[in-house]
């Protein structure tokens, strides 16, 4: 296991408890969306992943061991624009690998490559302000695989990009996240999405945090999503999941 969350309540201050004996895990390699109301608990997951929230009762596990303090074994693409204003493109997607004291001749090679990977070579010296909001987002997503941790946590991450462009970064992560076996937590309010990129989609209900039904995808991983997209299966599983996510609101 990789990311065990176990028996966890939690809540903010002043507020109503929002995880109740919550438990979900994640294995190596393994890529899973969570689908879920707007202010069930998605985002607060994805923070106590990442060591940014700590739980009330229970446990968080990353590889083996309990969670104390930030997790820097993982990349974090939260659901808010993170660039920082007075650093280029560039800059902003080396941070990672400067923080992590990673010699020079290699962050250059991984800067290219990320570059190269989100479409941004050209924008590579622009400054945060000068970009759109699907540059900014990519620009975001280079920064948190520039240096491969064996998970990432990822909060609706291409919900403002052109249709087009998504679906070439849905193939591009699929790409890079089996090349590096790495793990995935995903967030997202689409259901197509999530239906082509996971292994498994966790859906979720409201107060407490809860996982109505979990579905295993049959694709396997070298899929090809023009296919998946015109396959029944497919069909099915998005008539499901509306009809689920109406349920998960009340
Ligand atoms: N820092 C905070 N302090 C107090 N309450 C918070 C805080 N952050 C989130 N909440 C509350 O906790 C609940 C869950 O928020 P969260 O951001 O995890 O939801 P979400 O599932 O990510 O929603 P969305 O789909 O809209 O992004 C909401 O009711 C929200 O108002
Ligand atoms: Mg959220």
């Amino acid at each position: 296991m990789l990311l065990d969350i176990r028996n966890v309540d939690f809540g903010y201050q002043n507020e109503q408890p929002l995880l109740v004996d919550f438990s979900m895990h994640i294995k190596k390699g393994e890529f899973v969306a969570l689908l879920g109301p707007s202010g069930c608990g998605k985002s607060t997951l994805l923070n106590l992943a990442a060591g940014l929230l700590t739980p009330l009762d229970g446990e968080v596990d990353f590889g083996g061991n309990a969670l104390h303090g930030l997790n820097r074994q993982v990349g974090y693409m939260t659901q808010g624009d993170t660039l920082l204003p007075w650093m280029s493109v560039s800059k902003n997607i080396l941070l990672p690998l400067e923080l992590r004291g990673v010699p020079r001749a290699e962050r250059q090679q991984k800067l290219e490559r990320a570059l190269k990977l989100v479409n941004l070579v050209e924008a590579r010296d622009k400054f945060p302000s000068e970009l759109s909001g699907g540059m900014k987002r990519r620009a975001l997503l280079a920064r948190s695989i520039i240096y491969e941790p064996p998970m990432l946590l990822m909060d609706e991450p291409f919900g403002a990009l052109d249709a087009q462009l998504r679906e070439t970064m849905h193939q591009e992560l699929l790409d890079t996240v089996n090349r590096m076996d790495e793990s995935v937590l995903f967030v997202t309010h689409d259901i197509s999405e999530s239906i082509l990129l996971a292994d498994r989609i966790i859906v979720l209900g409201n107060r407490p945090l809860r996982v109505m039904e979990e579905i295993r995808l049959p694709w396997g991983k070298d899929r090809n999503l023009n296919e998946i997209r015109g396959c029944d299966e497919y069909v099915r599983l998005e008539h499901h999941l509306r009809d689920l996510l109406r349920m998960s609101k009340h």
